[in-house]
């Protein structure tokens, strides 16, 4: 068969779909329409069963793509989507009457009750067959948005709680770490079930509270590597406590002036480890963090301390959680780097001021393209990253925009490992005007 066939034949069924929209089953011109399909259809059934496939707006025969321009392709393309067919195969046999109930059954409004298939069967047809995975894929997308919006909410919650927090340190100067708990454990508890879902979580920022989003982001980050160093259950709580304050020493600051933010700066370390040595708990380790996140492993940072000073695994692995962070939240508040340029920049920072071994165990953790990675596909699509796969070059991708740049209504989860498609390159989502953290 060659390459035309395909083409000839969608053309013929959408000529006899708008014919049956036209005239009645006896007029001339209908009649000479459905020839022509059958013709076409015989040409193609010569060397056997013919399909045709539906992928992100683009219809195939095998792995041709039959080209939009030519006639019929875009409107049997759009016809096939409506009814959520993702393929049709004609079979052997395929008669006039088959061909009349295929453009009738065709021309049936789509609704999400119509099964294409179910009509065809009543008309007796036998000789086209119709696989609607689609319709599976609308679900998981239900499932997903569901799971989206709880998470959401919980991220939410937990900034209510973190505001009511630092409120109450800012009137009392007396933490309670009773909640912070809460807002661990909340975390946890979802990041043990699906931490890519958490990370997606961690995209998000705010303009007027940014100093709430960071301290959350730093505990996600920091328990992301924590569960990477298989720590136990009562560790992760008090690392995650004690990135969640890492910052408090801010709230003694009013961080809209210029001059009240930069003391804040260079003060905050030592004034958080003041207000959290007031804490009623045993451990001091939420005071140490506090204390230790800025000071470099090459002596730099603050506050100053002697040559042969060692500063607390938890601190190292904070000041990691909390340069991330920075480096990927959006201009100004941060640096506006794309994660995958943020991880480059982090194992930079090991040369100087971050700790080797666990950083680079936090880029396992994260992958070479980080969740919230805007990519370009090999096939020009556009995605986000939405998970990882056991190949770190191939995670999972929330396909955005399909090849010719048309945002996809549905969004669908590709795990690369498992597709022909990879990554061709990373894209800078201020070119795509949306916020990552609406789709993750
Ligand atoms: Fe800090
Ligand atoms: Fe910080």
């Amino acid at each position: 068969m060659n390459e035309h066939q395909p083409i000839a034949l969608v053309g013929a069924l959408s000529a006899a779909r708008k014919a049956t929209h036209l005239y009645p089953a006896t007029h001339p011109r209908y009649i000479e329409a459905v020839d022509a399909l059958l013709q076409e259809s015989a040409a193609c059934l010569a060397e056997g069963p013919f399909t045709l496939n539906v992928h992100l707006g683009r219809l195939y025969h095998g792995s041709q793509v039959l080209t939009s321009e030519a006639p019929g392709v875009r409107s049997i393309t759009e016809t096939l989507e409506s009814h959520r067919i993702e393929s049709l195969t004609l079979h052997d046999g395929f008669a006039r009457q088959d061909a009349q109930a295929l453009i009738e059954v065709l021309g049936l409004r789509a609704t999400q009750t119509l099964e294409i298939a179910d009509e065809l069967e009543g008309r007796g047809v036998t000789t086209v067959t119709v696989s609607a995975l689609v319709d599976e894929d609308a679900q998981s997308a239900e499932e997903r948005d569901r799971m989206r919006q709880q998470d959401h909410a919980l991220y939410n919650r937990l900034i209510g709680v973190m505001r009511t927090l630092t409120q109450r340190i800012q009137e009392s100067g007396q933490p309670a770490v009773g909640d912070a708990g809460v807002i661990v454990e909340g975390i946890l508890a979802r990041m043990m079930e699906d931490s890519a879902a958490v990370l997606g979580l961690a995209t998000m920022t705010g303009n007027s509270e940014s100093s709430l989003f960071h301290s959350i982001n730093t505990m996600i980050y920091s328990l992301i590597l924590g569960i990477g160093l298989d720590l136990p259950e009562e560790g992760l709580t008090t690392l995650g406590i004690s990135a969640l304050l890492h910052d408090i020493g801010k709230v003694a600051f009013d961080m809209n002036d210029p001059g009240e933010a930069e003391k804040a700066h260079f003060l905050h370390p030592k004034i958080g480890a003041e207000v959290l040595s007031r804490l009623p708990e045993q451990d001091r380790t939420p005071m140490l963090v506090a204390y230790e996140h800025h000071m470099g492993r090459d002596g730099s940072g603050f506050p100053e301390r002697d040559a042969d000073y060692v500063t607390h695994p938890y601190s190292r692995i904070v000041a990691i959680a909390d340069r991330y962070d920075r480096l990927t939240t959006p201009l100004p508040e941060g640096l506006g780097h794309t994660p995958d340029q943020a991880v480059m920049q982090l194992l930079r920072d090991t040369l100087t001021t971050l700790d080797q071994t666990l950083t680079r165990m936090f880029v396992k953790q994260l992958g070479v393209f980080p969740v919230g990675c805007v990519v370009r596909l090999s096939d020009q699509s556009v995605g986000i990253v939405c998970g990882m796969t056991d190949d770190t070059l191939r995670p999972r991708v929330r396909v955005m925009y399909d090849p010719t740049g048309l945002a996809i209504d549905t969004p669908k989860d590709l795990a690369l490992n498992e597709s022909d498609l990879e990554i061709a390159e990373t894209v800078d989502p201020e070119s795509l005007q949306v916020r990552i953290s609406d789709h993750l």
